[in-house]
């Protein structure tokens, strides 16, 4: 049964969810695909020969979509007609406030097929699942430095997951005492980007691969934003950090690596630091008694079998302490905050 958002399902079905779960995700990646979704909203809905109609397909492949989808209530038949459920209008419409599009697609093209490996990487703890990708190093974000087409799914879901998450940074901590911030593994630049528009005397450098750092570097069409966003391309693990800077970001970083090697990132960062230099670490986390959120358990494999063979989503406990052993005297900690997210901020 499903009501304004939550969903409720007996054991049975909660379990086959789980087994049947490929089949749950093609369900909705094809009504995705198909536009479906799109396509009932503006009609207000449509019946069985209308969809099939609508869709250039044959009823009985319809028949069979509409089913499954309705049966995992993404969409309800209102007389003969399908419409979509209110989750689904809120988050599956490419136009609705928390499109979830950008992240089916990086699961369907990125991450699904590797997952079949979590046993092994389990078992030989290290990420077994990058072997379907080819490409150079041995984490995810070197390989895809070689698939321009992967990159571009990767960074469309990781720019909009950090658009998102953002907000409520600059509602929670005030930059305005910085004046050169540094963006460690910053990605497209969406987040210095976000920065930078909300600051505008601030100056910051987005350190990444090199490939990423071009990547970057096309997005920004604004003038004044060309000259306070930098780049510096380099490997964060062996190359020195750039200097210069007060205040260090260290976005959805902490989550990649092992907690020996965060120590390690942090320690550099510390150094990199003048005194009363900040460093902020902000990502996904689970809560600090290791039972949760949803979101923190289905994410931890990925990071597993996939994307370095030695991250997870850690809890606030652990990223204290990181921070702390790696040298920052004052701590400030915000957790429970929106999207699972926690800010840990470490004062050198
Ligand atoms: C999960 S993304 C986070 C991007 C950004 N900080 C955000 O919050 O949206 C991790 C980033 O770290 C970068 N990265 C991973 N390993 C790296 C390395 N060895 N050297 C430089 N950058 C690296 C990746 O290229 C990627 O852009």
């Amino acid at each position: 049964m499903a009501t304004s958002g939550s969903v409720t399902v007996t054991d049975a079905d909660y379990l086959r969810i789980l087994i049947h779960g490929t089949t749950a995700f093609e369900l909705l990646r094809t009504g995705l695909e198909f536009g479906l979704f799109e396509r009932l909203e503006e009609s207000g809905g449509m019946d069985l020969p209308q969809v099939a109609a609508a869709l250039g397909v044959r009823e009985q492949p319809a028949r069979v979509l509409l089913l499954g989808l309705t049966s995992l209530f993404l969409l309800e038949k209102q007389g003969e007609k399908y419409v979509n459920a209110p989750m689904t209008r809120r988050k599956l419409l490419r136009a609705g406030p928390r499109f979830l599009g950008e992240l089916v697609d990086i699961q369907a093209k990125i991450i699904n097929a590797g997952m079949a490996d979590f046993a092994e990487s389990v078992r030989r703890d290290t990420n077994v699942g990058l072997r379907h990708i080819d490409g150079p190093g041995t984490t995810l974000y070197e390989r895809i430095t070689a698939h321009p087409h992967l990159q571009e799914v990767f960074y469309a879901n990781m720019g909009n997951a950090s658009r998102k998450a953002f907000i409520q940074i600059l509602d929670l901590y005030d930059f305005s005492a910085a004046r050169h911030v540094i963006d460690i593994g910053g990605g497209d630049g969406t987040n210095s980007v976000e920065l930078a528009k909300r600051y505008p005397k601030l100056e910051v450098t987005v350190f990444d691969q090199e490939s990423v750092t071009e990547l970057a570097a096309q997005r920004i069409a604004d003038p004044d934003l060309r000259k306070r966003v930098h780049f510096h391309a380099g490997d964060l693990l062996t190359d020195a950090l750039p200097e210069g800077a007060d205040t260090i970001l260290f976005f959805h970083i902490f989550e990649i690596w092992s907690l020996e090697r965060n120590v390690e990132l942090l320690r550099r960062c510390h150094a990199a630091l003048p005194a009363g230099g900040v460093c902020l670490i902000y990502n996904f986390t689970s809560n600090d008694e290791g039972t949760g959120s949803m979101s923190a358990g289905l994410l931890s494999p990925y990071f597993l079998t996939l994307a370095s063979g030695e991250g997870m989503v850690y809890s606030p406990d652990d990223m204290e302490r990181a921070i702390r052993d790696a040298g920052f005297s004052r701590v400030d900690r915000y957790q429970n905050l929106g999207f699972s997210h926690a800010l840990v901020v470490g004062h050198k």
